[in-house]
């Protein structure tokens, strides 16, 4: 099989493995952009469904399908519940809610990553089959379902849907389906953007962002197929998984992640004019480094034939750069931007965040405020700014539907 080819590459080159940073698997952009991201789509309905559980002095089951090397434990467990900034750090899933953790995937060699990370524990399980053809139903009910980071990708439409009517009949009332795929309208493959959805549902992959900024030039990688999803497309997928199991299943949300930072911008592979971005953003999230700020502001190049997803992606642009440039004149002490027309909320609360990150900063006298505390601000602005404005139209690398089985 293709993919199991190209997992197995990306595990051989070293960089698909933690730790990360500025590059590799577990960047710098995939923990705090990514994960986050996932976390606080998740959590609203996840804090419920602990709640729930808890009241019944229940623990959480969870499946996690396509798990690769087990990230989504890590992932899961890490959310953190609303906190006041004098509260520890507390996690929506402390460590003792979890009953077990089973993770499934057909790639031996990530399964063998996932054993040496968390084979240790007790309650943690890692089984290698296709999941479209695990016979689950013998077993207990999971309260949460998990196929993250674009692993229904995999699968043709009649698969996804069967997967999901059968996981919603299995399991108990309040269980979650949290998944993703690869957003059709990312501006990372502009050049695969079409009106004609039906017969064009696959893109050509390859996992070439790994390997260093030669994005894998100088060698040949394996391409395999994946699924890019609109959200038409998700809501007709969900539609029939919906009447398949009688209507026991519900749509909580439906979110773009990772416009303009994915993993193919630094590689411009399927659109020429991508910059780097995702490689900037992961230099503004690291401390001691400083970042070229004027570099951090987006062209974006619209194609022609698509208003409603251009307007999307230019908006979005055009409120980046107004954070950023204001960013910049607070921090060299110069003249602020003329206000944008519009001035979205989600701008606005972005603008407030970065005036008390660079007041504060300016009255810090240790390490390298700009670069340790101002950079990473404006990192996570950014990701609010996207998580504020997106429609869960597939403009993102990732189009994240949250799922409720209602019984
Ligand atoms: C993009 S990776 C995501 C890995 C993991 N979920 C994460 O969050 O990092 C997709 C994973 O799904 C696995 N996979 C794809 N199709 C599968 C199938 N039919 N059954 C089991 N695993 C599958 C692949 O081997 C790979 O590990």
């Amino acid at each position: 099989m293709t993919e199991i080819d190209a997992y197995n590459e990306a595990l051989k080159s070293g960089q698909y493995q933690k730790p990360g940073g500025l590059l590799g698997k577990y960047d710098n952009v995939r923990r705090f952009w990514e994960d986050e991201e996932l976390g606080l789509y998740l959590r609203p309905y996840l804090e419920r469904l602990v709640a729930r559980r808890k009241e019944r002095g229940e623990r959480l089951r969870m499946l996690d399908l396509g798990c690769g090397s087990g990230d989504s434990f890590e992932f899961i467990t890490s959310i953190s519940s609303q906190s006041l900034i004098s509260k520890h750090n507390t996690k929506v899933i402390e460590p003792d809610m979890v009953e077990v953790y089973k993770g499934i995937d057909i790639n031996e060699g990530l399964l063998r990553q996932a054993q040496a990370i968390y084979g240790g524990r007790q309650n943690m399980v890692f089984v290698r089959s296709d999941f479209n053809d695990y016979d689950f139903s013998s077993e207990e009910p999971y309260d949460l379902y998990l196929a993250n980071y674009g692993t229904l990708c995999h699968n043709t439409d009649e698969q996804t849907v069967e997967l999901l009517s059968n996981i919603a009949k299995h399991s108990k009332d309040g269980a979650l389906i949290m998944v993703d795929w690869l957003g059709r309208f990312s501006y990372e493959w502009q050049t695969l953007w079409t009106k004609d959805v039906e017969h064009n549902q696959w893109m050509d992959y390859v996992i070439s962002y790994i390997y260093s900024d030669s994005g894998g030039k100088e060698q040949p990688l394996t391409h395999f197929p994946l699924r890019i999803m609109g959200r038409q497309e998700v809501l007709h997928i969900y539609r029939q998984a919906k009447r398949k199991a009688g209507g026991i299943i519900t749509l909580r949300k439906l979110a773009d992640r990772s416009s303009f930072v994915g993993r193919h911008m630094d590689t411009a592979q399927y659109n020429p004019h991508c910059q780097p971005l995702r490689r900037l953003v992961n230099s503004l999230f690291e401390p001691d480094l400083c970042t070229n700020l004027d570099e951090v502001l987006v062209v974006y190049v619209p194609r022609d034939g698509f208003a409603e997803v251009n307007a999307y992606h230019q908006r979005l642009a055009d409120c980046w750069n107004y954070l950023v440039t204001y960013t910049k004149a607070l921090l060299e002490g110069s003249k602020l931007p003329e206000a944008l027309t519009e001035m979205p909320q989600p701008l606005s609360r972005a603008l407030s965040a970065m005036k008390g990150a660079v007041t504060a900063a300016a009255r810090m006298k240790i390490g390298n405020p700009r670069a340790s505390l101002v950079e990473p601000q404006l990192g996570y602005c950014l990701r609010e700014l996207e998580m504020g404005l997106q429609r869960g139209w597939g403009c993102g690398h990732g189009l994240v539907a949250v799922f409720e089985v209602v019984k």
